[in-house]
């Protein structure tokens, strides 16, 4: 099993480019599913959650053709399953947006119950709530969505809560369905927008993508289209963060700057320098950090994927910070991780109370998950000494080449495998 070997201390000093984003890819590639021909995306992270989901697609029967360690075409009309089973589903939160593509072209989805971070309680009610008001039959049966419609049309639809995964499944099973479906409370995240002008592309009828209120038009047909994947928002928050906790100079490329306004915010409320360029951001620090409380919220909002990177950092900065987690039930449990590392951190539900202690030591952990790892990342590049992160197939599910990017700022870190070591599958 692969781990990370940091010695840290070492100030990233450089350029870094970011890939494309990650939530943003997982549903785009299954949306292809609703063409007529076939696509061509790029900008598509190298990361093993794209990796699942190309290799879904593959097993139900379309024709995936890589054109660059960035770019695919797919080809969705030779498609002949409409079944993701749960070997390729519980690997990957996202493998839910197969049942909104499918639905949405064939009428018809059997999905296993998706796996992904454990972040606590993960229902999926709202996603099914959307499913149901365009005319899908659903029902549960040993782990196992089943999706099926004679006809779909389309309806009005509130979202209870604000959800990412359920707004972009209403998506994919409205945007072939016949008549108006108006979707209300929707998520606003950038990849939201970036799913609804990937379906544009392909000829929907989508408008509001970005507000409250989507409303769509139903169509018979989507074409073939070419489409470039948005930057990652948390990758270069990510960066962003590891370039502050050790008093670097980073310049983050390819980035829209109007997408890091929350981090970008919040790291200059700390002390940290951010300068704003057209498709980049500058990230250096000329003093000592300083605490915040921080609550993450949908976008807007603070994200809830930023959160342990900025945990990360404000062990680091001066005085005593607080941090709410307003979208998850277990979302810290990387502290005691931290804690390791010297970090002086309390947890009390979904409150967290760092105490900055100005410097951290290199120590032996594990990462909980894919955010709670880049955290433990950013500890290990700013401690004094070597952090060894155990369980890395939790980093490598959402972040391209992270060891090769940060050795290329100047960072001390190798990957290594450990044999003998126990091979635990990713959950992801
Ligand atoms: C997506 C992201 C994840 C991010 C999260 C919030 C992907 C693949 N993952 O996850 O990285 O942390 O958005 O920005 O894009 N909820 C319900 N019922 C539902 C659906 C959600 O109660 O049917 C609740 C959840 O328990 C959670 C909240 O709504 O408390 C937000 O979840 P949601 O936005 O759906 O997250 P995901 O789409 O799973």
């Amino acid at each position: 099993m692969d781990k990370y070997i940091i010695r840290g201390g070492r100030r990233l000093i450089g350029e870094v480019e970011i890939s494309g984003a990650k939530n943003a890819a997982v549903a785009i590639l299954p949306a292809v599913i609703l063409a007529d021909e076939p696509c061509v995306i790029e900008n598509v992270p190298d990361i093993s959650d794209v990796s699942i989901c190309l290799r879904i697609l593959d097993e139900m029967g379309a024709k995936v053709d890589m054109l660059s360690p960035t770019s695919y075409r797919i080809d969705p009309t030779t498609i002949h399953s409409f079944c993701v089973p749960y070997e390729s589903a519980r690997r990957m939160r996202a493998s839910y947006y197969f049942l909104g593509a499918l639905l949405g072209k064939y009428k018809q989805a059997r999905v296993s119950m998706p796996g992904g971070c454990p972040l606590g309680d993960r229902p999926i009610d709202q996603h099914l709530k959307a499913f149901s008001a365009v005319g899908a039959r659903c029902t549960i049966d040993h782990g196992m969505v089943d999706l099926s419609a004679d006809r779909l049309t389309g309806n009005q639809i509130y979202l209870d809560v604000v959800s990412v995964g359920a707004t972009m499944n209403a998506m994919l099973a409205a945007v072939r369905a016949e008549g108006l479906t108006v979707i209300e409370n929707v998520a606003k995240e950038p990849h939201i927008v970036d799913l609804a002008n990937f379906l544009n592309t392909m000829g929907a009828d989508i408008m509001g993508a970005g507000t409250d209120v989507i409303k769509i038009r139903g169509v018979s047909k989507l074409h073939g289209a070419t489409y470039s994947v948005i930057p990652d928002q948390i990758e270069a928050g990510t960066f962003m963060c590891a370039a502050a906790a050790t008093g670097g100079d980073v310049l983050v490329k390819n980035v829209i700057p109007k997408h890091l306004e929350s981090i970008t915010n919040k790291l200059q409320k700390i002390g940290v320098v951010v300068e704003e360029f057209d498709d980049a951001v500058r990230v250096t620090v000329d003093g000592p950090l300083v605490k915040t409380s921080i609550k993450t919220m949908p976008h807007p909002g603070f994200p809830t994927d930023m959160q342990p990177q900025m945990a990360a950092l404000l062990c680091l900065a001066e005085g005593t910070s607080i941090i709410k987690e307003g979208v998850w039930e277990q979302r810290f449990r990387y502290a005691e991780e931290l804690r390791r590392m010297g970090a002086d951190i309390s947890v009390d539900g979904k409150v967290a109370v760092i105490e900055g202690v100005g410097s951290l030591m290199g120590a032996p952990v594990k990462a909980c998950d894919l955010r709670a790892g880049a955290a433990l990342i950013i500890a290990g590049l700013a401690a004094k000494g070597i952090t060894e992160i155990e369980d890395i197939f939790h980093v490598e599910r959402g972040y391209s080449n992270m060891e090769g990017k940060l050795q290329a700022l100047g960072a001390d870190i190798v990957k290594k495998n450990v044999p003998g070591a126990s091979v635990k599958k990713a959950l992801a």
